[in-house]
């Protein structure tokens, strides 16, 4: 039975050969390596984060003081991490998480297609965000049979919301992920500095640019006029939401709705009351908000909340197979990558982004071998202690 961690066996017999990996596989090097090889701006917008950045490097310091209890004279050979999500078979917890800058992640721009064929080569999910190089049909269809999820980020136009879902449902995305933190955007000093925000200056609209509800608001197309299109979508970008508009939401589609943003267990129980399918715990990787509680710290009160009645997505500080187990066993149900796998993209396009993906994978599998959890059940039945 092939195993993720045999992605280290073939790594070492390779070094027997001379041969070693094209790219980094711990997080600092493949961190370094895409710094140095982005231009400054696309560094800044990835890594920056909001005010003084302590929530988001607190996101990922956080999980150390998480620890696991390693469990012996168990027969660990076989490991299955296969877990389900509506219905869909995933081969493991561990999906993309929606960036929406993964468009010129890519030195050729098209870093939405780059991740949607990793997600392709490795069966992770793709979450593509509304924000993107590539419309998000083609975006779907680069996923081939893996099940892909679609981040809204909801217009103030209700057309244009209405007719991005319907879109999303017609290419056949799975779920559609509803961000609910970022109707404006945070307080973001990297960019301010240098006065930057790739979407003024064009990028990542495809998606809006295509819409015939969003056409539609233009007085001429932006093919004819590019600036007009990009001062209405900066017009439009974002909706307030409030639990009154999920009824509304729920009306668009028949497709599950997650909501992406909850950290507060009694959001979590409203959510579910509104009918939300699925809970997802994120800070947004402290890009939104400064002076947050680590985002993994929220997840057990959430998922205690949750009791089980929907699936429980998390994301914000992963950066290794180790962070994975660790949010399983602290009850997450999906585990989601954010900028470790566009580190990838920067380095190698839609192979480096595969290449992030096994390796946090192999991790995470020779960790359940060697602490004897062969299943997802068995780690979460483990669990973790606050060190
Ligand atoms: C994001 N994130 C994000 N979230 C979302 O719902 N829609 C989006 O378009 C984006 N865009 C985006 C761009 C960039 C550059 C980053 C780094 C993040 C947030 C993302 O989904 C996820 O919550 C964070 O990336 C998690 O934090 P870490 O683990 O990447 O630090």
């Amino acid at each position: 039975m092939p195993h993720y961690g045999d992605y280290q066996n073939a790594i070492y017999f390779a070094g027997l050969s001379g041969i070693v990996p094209e790219w980094p596989v711990d997080h600092a090097g493949l961190r370094a390596r895409a710094e140095a090889h982005w231009p400054a701006a696309v560094r800044d917008y990835v890594q920056g984060g909001c005010g003084d950045e302590a929530t988001q490097d607190g996101n990922a310091a956080a999980f150390d003081h998480w620890g696991m209890t390693p469990r012996m004279m168990v027969d660990t050979s076989a490991r299955d991490l296969a877990t389900t999500l509506f219905g869909h078979r995933l081969p493991s917890p561990l999906f993309m998480a929606p960036i929406g800058i993964n468009g010129i992640c890519t030195d050729d721009g098209h870093g939405d297609l780059a991740a949607a064929r990793a997600s392709n080569v490795t069966g992770v999910p793709f979450c593509a965000s509304t924000l993107a190089n590539d419309p998000l049909e083609d975006v779907r269809a680069a996923c081939g049979a893996a099940p892909a999820l679609f981040q809204l980020y909801t217009p103030r136009e209700p057309d244009v919301a209405a007719s991005l879902v319907a879109r999303a449902e017609a290419a056949g995305y799975a779920a559609i992920v509803v961000t609910l933190d970022t109707w404006v955007t945070g307080w973001r000093p990297r960019d301010l500095n240098t006065g930057n925000f790739p979407q003024l200056r064009g990028a990542v609209l495809a998606n809006y640019f295509t819409d015939p509800a969003f056409r539609a608001l233009l007085a001429r197309p932006p093919e004819e006029d590019r600036q007009a299109a990009i001062m209405t979508w900066a017009a439009t970008f974002g909706r307030v939401l409030t639990w009154n508009d999920m009824t509304w939401l729920r009306s668009l589609t028949s497709l599950p709705i997650i909501l992406k943003g909850i950290c507060h267990p009694d959001d979590a129980r409203r959510a579910i009351d509104a009918g939300a399918d699925g809970i997802y715990v994120s800070n947004h990787g402290g890009r939104q908000a400064n002076g947050g509680v680590a985002a993994i710290d929220h997840l057990p009160a959430v998922v205690e909340a949750v009791a089980g009645r929907v699936p429980v997505l998390f994301d914000s500080g992963v950066r290794s197979g180790t962070d994975m187990v660790k949010a399983i066993a602290l009850g997450a149900d999906l585990v989601g990558l954010g900028r470790p796998y566009c580190y990838g993209l920067a380095l190698g396009g839609a192979e480096g982004c595969a290449h992030v993906l096994k390796c946090v994978l192999a991790e995470a599998d020779l960790l359940m071998a060697v602490n004897g959890w062969p299943t997802l059940a068995a780690v979460r039945a483990a669990g973790a202690i606050r060190t």
